[in-house]
């Protein structure tokens, strides 16, 4: 009897770890400000997500960004740009922290790839938050997409050639 118990919870144990696994996995980050904020909060982006390839703590950044720039990316950013794929897969991640001329962070921008968000435009999702995670904009915001436009063949983005 004791024994068949003992398995019982075994079994239901494993089961509650195997499914939060799962559940895990399959997580999606909605195309949503807090839920993205909350995202990188919990990442730890700034100590923990590689540099966009190429480019060093800090680096003179043009307008309308900042004086300077640090630019993190998540894994399937950093895969995507590495492989030289040309465009960025749905759930890739980009940070950019926007320093003064100070080098105090000023802000931080985000684009964030969610397929079927904005077909006609790159499936970019944009956000730009306060260094607190106030969030001054979010979503297909055009003042974003109308600069970011110009580099549409490099899948919207300006660091560096994917491809
Ligand atoms: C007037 C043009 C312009 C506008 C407006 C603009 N950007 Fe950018 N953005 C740039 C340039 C140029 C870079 C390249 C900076 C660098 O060297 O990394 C850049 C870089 C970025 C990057 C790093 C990925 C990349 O494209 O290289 C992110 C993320 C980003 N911008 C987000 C935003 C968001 C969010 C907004 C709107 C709130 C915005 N940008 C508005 C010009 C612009």
């Amino acid at each position: 009897m004791k024994k068949r118990f003992l398995f019982v919870v075994v079994f239901i144990v494993a089961s509650l770890v195997f499914s939060g696994f799962i559940f895990a996995q399959g997580k999606k980050i909605p195309a949503n400000g807090a839920a993205v904020w909350d995202h990188l909060k919990k990442e730890g982006y700034a100590k923990k997500w590689k540099m966009w390839p190429g480019t060093t703590p800090l680096y003179k950044g043009p307008e309308p960004h900042g004086a300077f720039l640090t630019t993190y990316v998540n894994d399937a950013a950093f895969k995507a740009i590495t492989a030289k794929k040309g465009k960025f897969p749905d759930g890739a991640m980009i940070a950019q922290d926007n320093f003064s001329k100070d080098k105090k962070l000023k802000n931080i921008d985000v684009m964030y790839k969610v397929k079927g968000y904005n077909p006609k435009e790159g499936n970019w999702f944009w956000v730009q938050f306060r260094t607190d995670g106030r969030i001054i904009s979010e979503g297909k915001i055009d003042e974003c997409i109308k600069c970011h436009v110009a580099q549409k063949g490099n899948d919207y983005v300006y660091t560096t050639k994917m491809k």
